[in-house]
């Protein structure tokens, strides 16, 4: 399927030399570029902030998928807009105003996505449909890359996708999606799908190319 979106996560890669990391697998076949914000206090971990983001966009054409795990978010959205992201995806558990949030990331001429922690039910996302390009079902607790699926999560993945009806909105998963597991998720109406451990396994550049064929094939 030509409309499958594979955003490989930077979160795998070797973090002393990313502008080569964002080169190698774009040029590997990457559709999009996955880049997972961590604060230390919504999620127990840390990665990079705007500064990162801006230093690796010329690395790369495709677009810049932000994946936002910071509370609060709103004070932030306009730096990763300027820092070059394309799609900016908030955490609809990181604050009370998740409208207000999606309206400001739309306000700036970016795409907007809200994402799903593995307890979350689907039907927060009922009254913002019309604010939303992006559905984020997050199928590991967010935090960590090379974490096990959650397959309760399938269940989510086709009640989001019967929600989204024919809008024009992407339905993402991230966590756990490998060659063992990305056919379940796109069977159940995943068509986006992060892949941390598994497009950068190995660590040799070499073989990316072959770890993100191998997905699309599975
Ligand atoms: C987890 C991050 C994911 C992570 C996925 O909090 O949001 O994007 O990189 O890693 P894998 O694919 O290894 O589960
Ligand atoms: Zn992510």
């Amino acid at each position: 399927n030509n409309d499958i979106v594979i955003a490989p996560s930077i979160l795998s890669a070797d973090f002393s030399k990313l502008g080569q990391e964002v080169r190698d697998v774009a040029a590997a076949g990457a559709d999009w570029i996955h880049l997972d914000v961590m604060d230390g206090h919504f999620v127990p971990n840390i990665t990079f902030g705007p500064g990162v983001v801006k230093a690796l966009r010329p690395h790369a054409a495709i677009p810049f998928d932000v994946h936002l795990m910071i509370e609060p978010v709103d004070p932030y959205i306009g730096a990763f807009a300027e820092a070059g992201a394309d799609i900016i995806t908030v955490h609809s558990e990181a604050g009370p105003h998740l409208h207000r949030s999606l309206q400001t990331i739309r306000s700036l001429g970016k795409k907007a996505g809200v994402s799903l922690n593995p307890a979350t039910p689907e039907n927060i996302v009922d009254y913002v449909l019309d604010e939303l390009d992006l559905i984020l079902v997050m199928s590991v607790n967010p935090g960590f890359g090379g974490q096990s699926f959650i397959p309760s999560q399938l269940a989510k993945i086709r009640s989001i996708r019967e929600k989204i009806g024919r809008r024009p909105i992407r339905l993402q998963v991230d966590g756990g999606v490998s060659v063992d597991t990305i056919a379940r998720v796109v069977e159940a109406g995943a068509d986006t799908l992060v892949a941390g451990s598994a497009a950068f396994r190995s660590g040799d550049s070499a073989r990316y190319a072959a770890n993100l064929s191998e997905l699309r094939r599975a």
